[in-house]
């Protein structure tokens, strides 16, 4: 008698426990309480660790690093940007919002984030960088989720990518069938005494139908002399910079310029 009233007690005693935790989870009008669907994920994530490229224009003191605003629907993230040489002492990068594509075409051609709107990056600039030094970049992207980070080894002779020529001009030479080809360096580039460039010259000119396209040699000069061309064809012409002892990349090409050799 007295264990089947203990074990009564108990039955009730988990009865009572069971309903208890049941009504956490019911609502008094008995239907489940809903769990936040995976539409609002984004809203309570932290940061993906954000996708950086750096490149120096101005080689060797100075390197930008770009990443994509991430989409809209995302909590707001604020981005800490630091960069230290071994032992040395870290200094920051003060990354801000540019809605003009800071970057030269090939990258602008890398997917984005979805949902950010094409162009809408994050630009920082690293200032008074050594030479031949090893440095650590961090990125790191914080919400009120939590953060995440890119992290990075490079040193700048890694990086270097000029940009493209300014004031490209092609010039028929009269009676010749040739082309001057002229520009300016680089106005971005740091020192052109200590620091020379080398450029390149494409041409790209049709015929029937079939596309043809000749790369010259990188040489110092800022003109050439495109020889040999035929007439009443047009010439598509683009210049590129690079270092002179062929550190990093080279630039983009310049916006191409279109000009047809006159009838002889
Ligand atoms: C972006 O969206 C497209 C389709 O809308 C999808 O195919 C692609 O995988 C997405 N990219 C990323 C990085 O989420
Ligand atoms: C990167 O920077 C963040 C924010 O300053 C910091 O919390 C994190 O520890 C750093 N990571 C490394 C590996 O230094
Ligand atoms: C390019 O041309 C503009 C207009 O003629 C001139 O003001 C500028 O100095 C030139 N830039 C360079 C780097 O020569």
């Amino acid at each position: 008698m007295y264990v089947q009233h203990c074990v009564c007690v108990l039955f009730w005693l988990c009865v009572c426990a069971v309903v208890t935790l049941l009504s956490g989870v019911l609502s008094s009008d008995g239907t489940v309480l809903t769990v936040p669907s995976g539409e609002n994920r984004a809203e309570r994530d932290p940061p993906s660790p954000p996708e950086v490229r750096c490149w120096s224009p101005s080689y060797p003191f100075k390197a930008l690093c770009s990443w994509p605003e991430p989409p809209q629907t995302q909590l707001p993230i604020q981005y800490i940007a630091t960069y230290s040489m071994k032992g040395g002492e870290i200094q920051q990068c003060h990354p801000y919002p540019t809605s003009v594509h800071p970057l030269p075409s090939p990258e602008s051609s890398l997917p984005g984030v979805n949902g950010s709107s094409p162009g809408a990056r994050w630009l920082c600039v690293l200032k008074g960088l050594k030479l031949y030094t090893s440095y650590k970049l961090n990125i790191t992207g914080v919400n009120r989720m939590g953060s995440a980070s890119h992290l990075q080894a490079f040193t700048v002779e890694d990086i270097v990518k000029p940009d493209p020529p300014v004031n490209v001009t092609v010039q028929v030479i009269p009676g010749k069938l040739r082309l001057l080809v002229k520009w300016a360096p680089p106005p971005s580039w740091s020192d052109h005494t200590l620091f020379p460039l080398k450029y390149q010259v494409r041409y790209h000119w049709d015929n029937k139908g079939t596309p043809h396209e000749i790369t010259l040699d990188p040489f110092e000069d800022t003109k050439k002399v495109l020889p040999g061309l035929s007439p009443e064809r047009s010439y598509l012409v683009q210049v590129c910079s690079m270092e002179l002892m062929g550190l990093g990349q080279s630039s983009d090409w310049s916006l191409p310029i279109t000009v047809t050799i006159p009838a002889h």
